[in-house]
């Protein structure tokens, strides 16, 4: 498949003047598409449909679409109403409502408001690229020549810029020359795993399997996983972190298996109003992603199913946060808050 990137590097999100250009996620692994964003509703709607995922994409994506409304918008009500709605779009990756606010309050005040909201959602980009660096070179020196790693859902550079978040140890372990196998969770219901983790992995070149989601656990009583790195969605300021359905169950396997789990994510992730896990709102999704396989339904369809999108790993399972500021004891995290 040929690559079609800027510059001949994919990267999942960049801006053009007032427009916004993403990889449509809901397309890979199968066609790399580009989709063009124009107004802040449209850049809106695609963080609704998932056709941009991850935390920190779905952060840079709610900066530029907070920017396009100050573009758009003609009175402050305007750009209120268009910031709820941008902000309407998911309820619980945390960097979506850091990038808005940051963007609706450097702008709100300037001189000229729409050039400064702009500059503001890019930096929200580069801040990420660089972050997502160190915290690749932190997680690397936890990865020693012939590990395995498992790793949940997509946290990769599709999900958050520069090199992703779980798997930023990883591409830089690889860099180094180490050995390394990546067994990565198919994560049911909406693949990220198998469609967005695995593509990236290939795309590098960096040995790797899918496995279904019921056998990391065996894998793990088979001594095959060494290390387990997860990203976030959201960090409570004790330390509990939201990310995608199925997490939690892998912290707990990995604490009986005597396996470290580790965190991945910048401080943008977390969210210091939230006292503990159980205040992070948990989106809800259609049953129809349970009850189907690519939109083929494969379930009985008089039965009703249960969607919970993210769960939450209780600080205790989490032997460390990596951050760009450190790897940092999940019940310190409040203090980079
Ligand atoms: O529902 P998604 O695909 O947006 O969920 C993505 C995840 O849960 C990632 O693991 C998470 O955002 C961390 S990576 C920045």
């Amino acid at each position: 498949m040929k690559k079609i990137t800027k510059n001949n590097e994919w990267t999942a999100i960049w801006r053009e003047g007032h427009t916004v250009f993403i990889i449509d996620q809901t397309k890979l692994p199968f066609h790399l598409e580009i989709v063009e964003l124009r107004s802040y509703i449209s850049t809106a709607n695609a963080i609704r449909d998932m056709l941009l995922r991850g935390a920190g994409t779905i952060g840079v994506a709610a900066g530029y679409a907070m920017a396009q409304a100050f573009a758009e918008c003609r009175t402050d009500n305007d750009l209120k109403k268009a910031k709820l709605y941008i902000e309407s779009s998911r309820p619980t990756a945390q960097n979506l409502f850091y990038a808005t606010n940051r963007v609706y309050e450097e702008a709100r005040n300037a001189e000229n408001s729409e050039k400064r909201a702009f500059e503001a959602a890019d930096d929200v980009l580069h801040e990420d690229e660089k972050h997502s660096r160190i915290m690749g070179e932190f997680g690397a020196e936890l990865i020693q020549d012939g590990f395995g790693i498992l790793t949940h859902c997509n946290a990769g550079k599709l999900a958050i810029q520069g090199w992703g978040s779980a798997l930023a140890p990883i591409y830089v372990a690889h860099e180094q020359g180490k050995n390394i196998f990546v067994y990565v969770d198919e994560t049911r219901p909406r693949l990220q795993g198998a469609q967005l983790t695995a593509w990236e992995l290939a795309q590098e070149g960096i040995p790797h399997a899918i496995i279904a989601d019921n056998a990391a656990g065996y894998f793990m009583q088979q001594k095959k996983i060494d290390i387990v790195f997860v990203g976030a969605d959201r960090i409570a300021c004790n330390g509990d972190v939201a990310n995608k359905i199925g997490t939690y169950e892998k912290a707990v396997l990995a604490k009986e298996n005597n396996i470290p789990f580790y965190v991945v994510a910048p401080c943008s992730t977390i969210d210091c109003a939230c006292k503990s896990g159980e205040f992070i709102p948990i989106e809800e999704r259609s049953d129809s992603e349970v009850k189907s396989i690519s939109k083929s339904l494969v379930a009985n369809p008089e039965s009703d199913a249960l969607n919970p999108a993210f769960d939450v790993t209780p600080a205790r399972y989490i032997s460390g946060i990596i951050t760009e500021k450190g790897i940092i004891k999940p019940e310190n995290i409040y203090t980079l808050a």
